[in-house]
């Protein structure tokens, strides 16, 4: 018996559509070494805010070249914004810094992380603690209403060595108050103590020496903190991290996570 193939022909685009491609809205180059951008969200992707993906571009092997990366717009908002580091040589963002309005990234929808709000038990007073680009995911749930919902006051701490590298942080708080869509759960209770240390500027020093001196306490008037009122969220680099959590762990509070709350929760920013 002869078997008979059948052999249908289809169409190979000769540029292939990149897996899981989201379109690029808007780019913004805040320093030499940071910028934020926009893309399209995939319709099914829900996340909480707080948390990261991983996206990319694809490689020169015509493999994808995925990075983690938090996401910095909140949950319900239609597109999705990033805020970058561009390392030179690093092998994503010495191309990803030239990406350009109607560009493709690659976005794989599966968020994941420990900076979400129920990783944390209740509370009065939320601290975010963020070093560099460890601002983004705190640019999401500065904007998240049901943060305001769950903490009477949220404390943004954001520290970077010069004034330029707080900028994109320093306009996105400015303008929160002032905000259509959340302005009402923001105003009167965000509050944002930015510093730098290596270049001059109205607020200096690191985050720990300034928990640890008491001096941050004593520029916004309140009490220090307390595991009976406060949380944190930590997000820097490993040795922000490290440091950090002595410090609360110094103020009696204990870390959490996802599966077993508790009154801080820390992320990288990056690894290295
Ligand atoms: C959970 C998680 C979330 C992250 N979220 C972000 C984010 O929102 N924005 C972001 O820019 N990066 C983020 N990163 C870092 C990101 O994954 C990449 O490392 C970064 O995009 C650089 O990629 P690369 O391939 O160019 O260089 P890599 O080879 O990944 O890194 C090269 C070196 O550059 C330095 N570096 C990398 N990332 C940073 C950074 N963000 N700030 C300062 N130095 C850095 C480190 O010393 C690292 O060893 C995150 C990392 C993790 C683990
Ligand atoms: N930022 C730049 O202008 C610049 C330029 C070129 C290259 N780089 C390189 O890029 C990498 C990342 O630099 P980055 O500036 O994004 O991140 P970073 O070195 O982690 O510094 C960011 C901020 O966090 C503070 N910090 C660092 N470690 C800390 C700790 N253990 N406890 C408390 N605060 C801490 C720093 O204060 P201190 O200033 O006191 O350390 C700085 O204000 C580094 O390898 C750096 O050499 C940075």
């Amino acid at each position: 018996m002869t078997e008979s193939l059948t052999v249908t022909e289809i169409s190979i685009p000769k540029t292939p559509t990149l897996p899981d491609a989201q379109t690029v809205t808007s780019v913004t180059h805040w320093t030499d070494r940071l910028f934020s951008f926009r893309v399209t969200r995939p319709q099914s992707l829900r996340f909480r805010s707080g948390e990261f993906v991983m996206i990319g571009l694809m490689g020169e092997n015509g493999k994808p070249l995925l990075r983690a990366y938090s996401i910095a717009s909140p949950s319900w908002d239609e597109e999705l914004e990033f805020y970058s580091i561009k390392v030179q040589d690093g092998p994503l963002t010495s191309k990803l810094q030239h990406i350009q309005p109607g560009d493709q990234i690659i976005l794989r929808p599966k968020p994941v992380g420990t900076l979400v709000l129920d990783a944390l038990l209740p509370g009065k007073r939320l601290w975010f603690f963020a070093t560099g680009t460890g601002l983004a995911p705190f640019a999401s749930l500065m904007r998240d209403p049901e943060t305001y919902e769950r903490y009477d006051e949220v404390i943004m701490m954001h520290t970077c060595r010069d004034v330029a590298e707080l900028e994109y942080g320093r306009q996105l708080v400015e303008s929160l108050p002032e905000d259509p869509l959340i302005g009402e759960f923001v105003a009167g209770k965000l509050r944002y103590y930015p510093t730098t240390t290596r270049e001059d500027s109205a607020q200096m020093g690191r985050i720990t020496d300034n928990l640890t001196s008491g001096k941050v306490f004593a520029d916004l008037g309140i009490p220090p903190i307390s595991p009976d009122t406060d949380r944190g969220m930590v997000c820097g680099s490993l040795a922000f991290n490290t440091d950090m959590k002595q410090v609360l762990e110094g103020f009696g509070l204990r870390e959490g996570a996802n599966s077993d709350p508790a009154e801080y929760v820390v992320e990288k920013a990056f690894v290295g």
